[in-house]
């Protein structure tokens, strides 16, 4: 159900922040989505020398407006290039820890603040762990689009991949017409793909087109994971 997802969200948001705040880091990337939340959460409940001093860096609209209501310190990529640490979401989660992200269509800035961060933890309900990416019921994997290269990038995508399932990424109805538009003014393709063998030649592959703006497959790039359990209150490491 709807709420033991939010109780594993919850503790893997609580034990990945916990985890962090123990290495004592002084510039730490936040992600977006909703388990992200939680991570802040735990921060802003321990109103510690760690939590008045930390700089925080968000990586979306979302994030930026969480980190300065929660009074933490924002920074940004700007004045602070080079990250102790960052935990985001995902969406889909290998055993290598691959993941596709950008559910929440931020996966541009998202990627830009974890290839700043010499650590990169992922927080999802476990839920969210696959044996092969690409076989969970997801959105598919999000590609960001410049708006003028809509049109074009997915005529070339379904070239290369014929089989795959594209759709542009609309906006709820009742919040507003028409697509997506993400904090970077562009637009998400949303691409089944089946599933994939090799996401690091994929998302190479996808990436290169001109006109794409990111792909939303982070391979190689986290080196630890909590997934919280939906059934007890806890979280398991990987
Ligand atoms: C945002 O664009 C995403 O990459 C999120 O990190 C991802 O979708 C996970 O979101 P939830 O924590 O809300 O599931």
């Amino acid at each position: 159900s709807t709420q033991s997802a939010e109780r594993g969200k919850k503790w893997a948001g609580y034990s990945a922040m916990k985890y962090l705040i123990e290495s004592k880091p002084s510039v730490i990337g936040l992600g977006s989505g909703s388990t992200i939340v939680y991570a802040i959460e735990y921060l802003k409940m321990h109103q510690t020398e760690f939590a008045k001093n930390v700089i925080c860096i968000p990586t979306s609209f979302q994030t930026r407006h969480l980190i300065l209501e929660s009074r933490l310190n924002l920074g940004s990529l700007d004045r602070y290039p080079s990250i102790n640490v960052t935990i985001d979401g995902a969406d889909e989660v290998d055993e290598r820890l691959n993941a596709i992200k950008g559910g929440g269509a931020c996966l541009f800035q998202e990627r830009l603040v974890a290839q700043a961060s010499r650590k990169f933890i992922i927080v999802a309900d476990e839920r969210k762990k696959s044996k092969q990416l690409g076989t969970k019921w997801t959105k598919g994997v999000p590609v960001e689009v410049i708006p003028m290269a809509l049109n074009t990038v997915q005529w070339q995508l379904k070239r290369i991949f014929p089989t795959s399932l594209i759709k542009l990424r609309m906006a709820t109805p009742t919040d507003k017409a028409g697509p997506v538009v993400t904090d970077n003014g562009n637009l998400i393709l949303d691409c089944h793909f089946g599933p994939i063998s090799d996401p690091g030649a994929l998302y190479k592959e996808i990436k290169c087109l001109s006109g794409v703006l990111d792909v939303g497959l982070f391979c190689n790039m986290a080196e630890r994971a909590f997934f919280g359990d939906n059934d007890r209150e806890n979280a398991g490491e990987m």
